[in-house]
């Protein structure tokens, strides 16, 4: 396992990496106890874990018309974490999904998830470094990424290998955090990074000139930094108010940890501050 790989292992899969259940385990269990059936599933009830994003699923769809998915597109989602935008892309845009991932634990809730909602002949998952994947040249008409480039190191890779893996005129859509313009640093932990050696944050105007030099051209690219931060501070305000009463579905606190509050806060308070911002775009392959 390289060293990212294990910083990220250390980062998502937390608390199975000191020594807890498995996060399949854990979050079976907290079906049950909630009255659901862990194999029968709606994606209404998985919403609360596999959505790990600003937004939630309007954002996700959101980025899906923008860049006008078609029935049958063979989607790859890069960083697909628990698989709730794979699920999506497949029940409601009608694609071909592949989810890749580097979380092996993400990797295997979101093979379950997909069964337990009946997605699973429409979405496949694996576990690989998206800078290195095993998936043949060409294999897909879009890749997919929602608030993962801001974990890896290397983009100059990562793009090389979207270049290879699309068609000719193939579609890139990213939903993404980016550096904003106040330099200090940013107040961890955030959902991506207990500690700076998971948060590779790179400003706008750098992430644009990757992507020109990756090869892709830009199509329409937008700032959503206030709506994300609109949703950011709802959530917040709910995760302050305490556990409801009675059993709830599985949230990311069963993921993260009891720390996801505070990283909903300080998630909030660095976009408030302009420490980081929120972009949305589609990018063509030349
Ligand atoms: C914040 S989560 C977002 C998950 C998902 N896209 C979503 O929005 O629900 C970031 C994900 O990127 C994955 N990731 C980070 N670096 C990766 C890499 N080099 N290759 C594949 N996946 C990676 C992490 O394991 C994690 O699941």
């Amino acid at each position: 396992m390289t060293d990212h790989a294990r910083h990220l292992d250390a980062h998502y899969d937390a608390p199975a990496e000191r020594g807890g259940q498995s996060l399949t385990t854990r979050l079976r269990a907290a079906f049950r106890e909630a009255g659901r059936d862990p194999d029968r599933l709606t994606l209404d009830e998985v919403a609360g874990i596999d959505q790990l994003h600003l937004g939630g699923r309007r954002a996700s769809r959101s980025l899906a018309a923008l860049g006008g998915l078609a029935p049958g597109s063979r989607v790859l989602d890069v960083g697909c974490g628990t698989g709730g935008a794979s699920r999506l892309l497949a029940e409601e845009f009608g694609a071909e999904v592949t989810g890749l991932d580097i979380t092996a634990a993400f990797v295997e809730v979101a093979g379950w998830l997909s069964r337990a909602t009946g997605l699973d002949d429409r979405t496949r998952f694996l576990c690989a470094d998206a800078a290195h994947t095993p998936l043949a040249d060409g294999a897909f008409d879009a890749v997919w990424c929602q608030h993962a480039l801001m974990n890896m190191p290397d983009i100059a890779a990562v793009l090389a290998e979207w270049q290879r893996l699309l068609v000719p005129g193939g579609t890139l859509l990213l939903h993404e955090v980016v550096a904003g313009g106040d330099p200090s640093p940013l107040r961890l932990p955030v959902p991506w990074a207990r500690r700076v050696e998971t948060s590779h944050l790179r400003s706008r105007h750098a992430l644009e000139a990757l992507l020109a030099e990756g090869g892709f051209a830009p199509v329409v690219v937008q700032d959503v930094t206030e709506s994300a931060l609109a949703w950011r501070r709802k959530h917040s305000r709910r995760e302050g108010e305490g556990a409801p009463s009675g059993p709830a579905l599985p949230g990311p606190a069963l993921i993260f940890g009891e720390v996801f509050a505070e990283m909903g806060r300080n998630l909030r308070d660095n976009l408030a501050a302009d420490r980081v911002r929120i972009l949305e775009g589609v990018w063509r392959r030349a």
